[in-house]
């Protein structure tokens, strides 16, 4: 980035930041517009609703022996007060502005003026009042608050390539986007060490983004560790919980190993911990390449004492190259075929073709190099490593 980029990102941000704030602040003004002091506060006055649902708005007049004139229907709407329906006990209901066609009247009767309002939107968000127009001692009001909850739309996901052993990064970032009220975010890890860093975002439209990242130290054994976002919410019944899987980057690690296919065929597989996984291998026996592909494998058939040699393996993903190596000793052992020539000879034509090698593997990966204090002997066939040093003999 130079640093044109870096004053037009901080510019942007502290755009943002100012908009957010901005947008907060007249948000804050906007609920307390919406503290009544005319009226003392009552739990039935307050109604809440999900953005896109339906909701009642209770109105029942209890006790009241005069003749009902008319109910009316008003909301403040933009700080100006506007009649939207209509109530006659003769006529029916009315509506009177285009908001009241999403308006139903349930009330039963005389004494009952409940609506109910469908498809409820962020602007329904208001204070409501229906008024009895009674006679002869005249009105009576009875106020609703309308609260409209938005279900926040929820990911976690990561940005950055995340590199082992380089230092504290984050590693995820989980986000709660547009919800009303804002949702809270939190993390269930078992990492050892981790921070988080939230912040929030007011949409013009009085919605919170809540984003929560995650830091931590990125090492290789922390690769496909799952974790969980957690996000509650009013609307949610109970706790959101997202599982993710860490994907964290290590250069590969390697090791070669031998497996016997045949009694006279070797396979050489160099197996290298990787993420991702390594593309390209290079095969290499005494320092001249052999091959260089993207196969992990290499065969040696028809095994002869020239196979003998250091062999190596160089595995490479774009965070680095790893490699293994080996040392081969291919040797005719003579002593064996002689005595079964003398002694055996219908069988010596069998035992011949099947085999007539030793075959000694000295095995020293990128931990192991050069090290073979303990020796470990290996059954042919058997597919288990030995990091030291391996002898593999076939007969
Ligand atoms: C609900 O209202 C929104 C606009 O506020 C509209 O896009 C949507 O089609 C409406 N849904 C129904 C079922 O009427
Ligand atoms: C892990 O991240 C690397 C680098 O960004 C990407 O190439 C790879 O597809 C990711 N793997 C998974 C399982 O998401
Ligand atoms: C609120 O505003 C944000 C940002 O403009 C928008 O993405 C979101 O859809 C809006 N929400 C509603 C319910 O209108
Ligand atoms: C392997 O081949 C690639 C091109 O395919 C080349 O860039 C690279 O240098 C080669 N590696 C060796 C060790 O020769």
């Amino acid at each position: 980035m130079d640093s044109n980029n870096i004053w037009i990102t901080l510019a942007v941000l502290a755009a943002y930041i100012n908009l957010s704030y901005s947008n907060q602040e007249s948000c804050k003004l906007q609920d307390r517009r919406f503290e009544w002091n005319d009226k003392p506060e009552e739990e039935n006055d307050k109604v809440t609703a999900i953005l896109g649902g339906d909701v009642t708005l209770k109105c029942v007049l209890n006790g009241v022996t005069e003749i009902l004139s008319q109910i009316t229907w008003q909301r403040w709407i933009n700080e100006k007060i506007e009649n939207f329906l209509i109530y006659h006990p003769k006529i029916g209901p009315h509506p009177l502005v285009p908001f009241a066609r999403r308006v139903t009247f349930v009330g039963k009767g005389a004494w009952d003026g409940s609506i109910i309002i469908k498809n409820v939107s962020l602007s329904d968000e208001g204070k409501y009042n229906c008024i009895f127009t009674t006679f002869p001692t005249g009105s009576h009001d009875h106020f609703i608050k309308l609260f409209v909850q938005v279900i926040p739309s929820i990911t976690v996901s990561s940005e950055n390539i995340l590199l082992a052993g380089k230092g504290e990064a984050t590693v995820a970032t989980c986000i709660a986007a547009h919800g009303k009220p804002a949702a809270k975010v939190s993390w269930e890890t078992h990492l050892e060490k981790e921070s988080h860093v939230v912040d929030e975002f007011f949409a013009e439209n009085c919605t919170v983004t809540i984003r929560s990242q995650l830091l931590t130290f990125p090492t290789k054994e922390m690769n496909q560790l799952e974790l969980h976002c957690v996000v509650t919410h009013p609307t949610f019944q109970q706790p959101e919980i997202l599982p993710y899987k860490l994907n964290i980057s290590y250069p590969p690690s390697v090791v070669l190993k031998t497996f016997v296919d045949e009694p006279d065929q070797l396979t050489l597989y160099c197996e290298a911990d990787a993420n991702p996984a390594p593309t390209k291998f290079v095969w290499i026996k005494e320092h001249k390449m052999l091959q260089n592909m993207s196969t992990n494998k290499i065969f040696l058939t028809k095994l002869a004492p020239h196979h003998t040699g250091l062999y190596s393996c160089e595995a490479s993903n774009q965070h680095g190259t790893g490699n293994g190596n080996l040392f081969l000793l291919v040797e005719e052992t003579f002593t064996d075929k002689t005595r079964m020539i003398v002694v055996f000879i219908p069988v010596v034509i069998l035992t011949l073709t099947v085999l007539t090698f030793t075959i000694k593997v000295l095995c020293f990966g990128d931990e192991a190099a050069f090290s073979t204090k303990t020796a470990v002997r290996q059954k042919p066939n058997d597919t288990k490593q030995a990091r030291d040093s391996d002898e593999v003999k076939i007969g």
